[in-house]
């Protein structure tokens, strides 16, 4: 499988790749046209912060399964359109959360204490030993916007300083703050008491411009330390602000636009402090997130589940063996049941019992809607599945008991139309590896999933089956093997043949001709 790699990642996770068996090619200077070039045929595309994967670069990859974001922030990627066309998009948030705290609270003491500034006048041969007064940071109050994982880890360390914390994030619970020491406030109350502001949420539309100027305009005397994302900071606002004396300095690693570009505002501000997003930038910090996204490479390649998936259902590593095999079955039951069914589909149902009804599903019924769709949709998978039934109204459901009847588990999929029309198919697993068909439409059958099959609705009299191998084979189709079930004696029947050839419309419409036949359906579960 080809892995394609647009932005420098370490050795380590280049390595496992290879090692793996994959073609690692790398094109980090891949400008727009050569990126649609060298992504055509890649299999998974690795980027940090320095590739934008639009919806056009995710179109034109046509064998693309992943996404993965060496890193935390996806402001870079565009998720949904991954979305649509059944891409993974992941990312590896833990590897450099200490390295981005650390650079966090290093830019701290840099705009507190002036030491890029100082450091640069005494190169240049000044002893300017008069002229920085820096603001001691014990005592004084840290604003941290953005209490996840980095703002948290900020916040530890610089509380540890001796600094007191008030934070602001709408998201999280106030016991989380509590645990840290930190006072959970308003933004309009966390700005004007902060005498240093660090910004850690992510870039949305949301925190775009979250602090402009009338907030800037708030923080007489302060300090602001932006190593999240550039956007979330109005950085000409931020220039004036330090320009003219209403901030005492800024250190800012992240830029809206990056590379920055010369004529950047903060560049020429003597209080600014800059950094070019290095906050991640140590070799612990690289080393974690390569492996941990070639990890996540190797996994959605391999159909494994992918730990930091950020648009598909995700399943714990430890649970998938005993999961797995349901997969298969669920989506070949969502398969079946379409197939047999006439009616406009309005509802989905996945119903878990026995065993399986314990265990983390998400994926499972993710898969019952991929066979569901799969019959008409070209490009449909476990990922942009749940969003295709959203988009089409379809109502799904799960539902979970403990009887299985005679099984260990089963599964089933039910689907529905408006006016209550509907079809079911049941599978289960044999000893725990044979994956069967046991129930189609209440009827009690014991069929193999796989390939083509013909199901016949019958009149439950001599001859019928007879009649279905000879006609079978006139048109030279083999019958692999078949499961007959009734209601009750002389009732109506089902039969499911396992085939090896397709059924022509030919040979469905003699069957059809005769008085015993009620209906019969091919369907493949071959992608034919
Ligand atoms: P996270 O998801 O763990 O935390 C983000 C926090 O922001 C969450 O607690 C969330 O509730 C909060 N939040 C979301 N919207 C908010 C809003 N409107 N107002 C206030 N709070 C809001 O993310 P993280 O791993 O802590 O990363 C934080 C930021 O740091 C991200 O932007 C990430 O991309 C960036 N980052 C940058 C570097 C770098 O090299 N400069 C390195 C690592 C992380
Ligand atoms: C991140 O979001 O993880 C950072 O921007 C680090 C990076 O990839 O440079």
């Amino acid at each position: 499988m080809k892995v394609l790699v647009t932005n420098p990642i370490a050795d380590a996770g280049l390595e496992r790749l290879r090692v793996a068996g994959h073609d690692v090619e790398t094109a980090y200077d891949a400008t727009d046209d050569s990126l649609y070039d060298a992504v055509i045929d890649a299999d998974a595309l690795i980027v940090r912060s320095g590739t934008e994967v639009t919806a056009d670069v995710i179109e034109s990859a046509r064998d693309l399964v992943i996404v993965g974001r060496a890193g935390i922030g996806t402001d870079n990627i565009d998720i949904d359109a991954a979305t649509d066309r059944g891409v993974i998009v992941a990312n590896a948030p833990e590897g450099n959360v200490r390295a981005a705290a650390e650079h966090t609270v290093a830019m701290t003491f840099a705009t507190a204490r002036s030491i890029p500034q100082a450091h640069a006048r005494l190169r240049a041969g000044e002893w300017a030993k008069g002229d920085f007064l820096g603001t001691e940071l014990n005592g004084k109050v840290l604003g941290v916007v953005g209490l996840g994982r980095v703002g948290q880890e900020v916040a530890r360390r610089l509380g540890n300083l001796g600094m007191d914390i008030v934070a602001y994030d709408p998201y999280i619970a106030e016991s989380r703050a509590d645990r840290l020491g930190a006072e959970l406030v308003d933004l309009d109350e966390c700005i004007p008491r902060a005498d240093v502001l660090t910004v850690h949420t992510p870039l949305t539309p949301e925190t775009e411009d979250l602090i402009g100027e009338p907030e800037l305009d708030r923080m007489e005397g302060g300090h602001l330390v932006n190593c999240a994302r550039g956007g979330v900071v109005d950085e000409a606002a931020l220039a004036e602000a330090v320009d003219d004396g209403t901030l005492e300095g800024a250190a800012v690693d992240v830029f809206a636009n990056e590379p920055v570009s010369p004529d950047n505002p903060l560049l020429d501000v003597e209080n600014v402090v800059i950094t070019p997003h290095l906050a991640a930038s140590t070799e612990a910090a690289q080393e974690h997130v390569a492996t941990s996204i070639a990890d996540q490479v190797l996994a959605a390649i391999e159909g494994r589940p992918v730990a930091n998936a950020l648009n598909a259902p995700s399943i714990d590593e430890a649970a998938f063996p005993r999961v797995r095999p349901y997969i298969d079955i669920a989506e070949t039951a969502g398969r079946i049941s379409v197939q047999l069914f006439d009616e406009r589909v309005a509802e989905v149902e996945v119903t878990y019992a026995g065993e399986i009804a314990d265990e983390d599903v998400d994926l499972v019924t993710a898969s019952a809607l991929k066979g569901v769709f799969r019959p008409l949709e070209w490009q449909v998978n476990a990922v942009n599945a749940p969003r295709i039934a959203d988009e089409r109204g379809i109502e799904v459901s799960e539902i979970k008991r403990r009887q299985a009847e005679d099984f260990q588990s089963l599964v089933t999929v039910a689907v529905r139309s408006d006016d209550g029309a509907e079809m079911s198919v049941c599978g289960t697993l044999f000893a725990g590896e044979d994956p069967r068909i046991v129930r189609v439409d209440g009827f009690r059958v014991d069929a193999i999933p796989g390939g083509r099959m013909m199901v016949t609705r019958n009149a439950d009299a001599p001859g019928v089956i007879g009649l279905i191998g000879t006609v079978m084979g006139e048109h030279d189709i083999n019958i692999a093997g078949m499961y007959n079930a009734r209601e009750a004696h002389g009732g109506e029947a089902m039969t499911v043949y396992n085939v090896d050839q397709a059924v022509p419309e030919e040979a469905r419409a003699e069957l059809e001709a005769d008085e015993r036949i009620i209906s019969t359906r091919y369907i493949t579960l071959n992608d034919e």
